[in-house]
């Protein structure tokens, strides 16, 4: 884990109250893994508590590390203010990313709405180690998916579904997952995004018996495991999203 200040190269407005942050990294780019996040500090920010922020994406050519949020409060506003040669502070890379240490297996991500932000970096991952990606990408509409611009899905056969039908198929990811897992036979599920929408990816993973590893998100106010901010109950106990996770085995917390 490192502390670093880091230049803003770009900060945009995908759409809606979702931005992109690009900043120059340097130590933590190596050591930066999917599913991983960063506390993110403005330095003239008005408030003083770090935010964290999954890792959307990290051009190691270019030693570059990408942000998608989304503005709930003054700490991600502040963030969206953040104009282009400013410095932010970030610390990380922190908790327990995907695991994919795994090679030539038939995989599905699932992401959902903001759960689209470390799924970048995951297919990349998982790419490189000659895995097999069917990508079910889901949203409330065509704007919430405005993000998948910035993805390079070139070898991913990417289905999407969309509350309103603007974009791709009316309906949901679960529905979707359904049919995937019907249709052919899978090594592992990832999925991050809304609650519901995770419960509903792990259990059907595990009526079809396929490993499933779920993205949580709590709330964090020190990220480091130094307070109880972030702790859950699962069927393992009680768990600190920050450290544990934000990564776990659907198991664990699937009824
Ligand atoms: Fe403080 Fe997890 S955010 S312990």
């Amino acid at each position: 884990m490192f502390l670093e200040n880091c230049e803003v190269i770009s900060n945009i407005q995908i759409a809606g109250n979702t931005y992109l942050m690009k900043v120059k990294g340097n130590k933590s780019i190596d050591k930066t893994k999917a599913g991983q996040f960063f506390m993110l500090q403005v330095k003239s920010g008005m408030t003083f508590l770090r935010r964290p922020i999954s890792i959307h994406y990290v051009n190691k050519e270019k030693s570059e590390l990408e942000f998608y949020y989304e503005v709930k409060g003054q700490g991600t506003k502040d963030l969206a203010e953040v104009k282009i040669g400013e410095e932010i502070n970030i610390q990380g890379p922190l908790g327990n990313g995907f695991d994919t240490h795994i090679e030539n297996k038939n995989i599905v991500v699932v992401g959902g709405g903001m759960g689209m932000a470390p799924m970048k970096l995951l297919i990349e991952e998982l790419l490189k180690n000659k895995n097999k990606v069917v990508f079910i990408a889901g949203g409330r509409n065509s704007n919430a998916l405005e993000i998948l611009s910035n993805f390079n899905l070139n070898n991913v056969n990417t289905l999407i579904t969309s509350d309103d039908g603007s974009i791709g198929t009316k309906g949901r990811v679960d529905t979707k997952l359904k049919e995937v897992l019907k249709n052919e036979k899978f090594d592992l599920v990832y999925t991050c995004g809304p609650e519901k929408m995770m419960e509903a990816v792990g259990r059907i993973s595990e009526e079809n018996d396929v490993e499933c590893q779920v993205s949580l998100e709590a709330r964090m106010a020190c990220g480091v495991k130094a307070c109880v901010g972030c702790s859950i109950k699962t069927k393992a106990g009680m768990k600190k999203v920050c450290h544990d996770g934000p990564v776990f085995d659907s198991k664990i917390i699937v009824d």
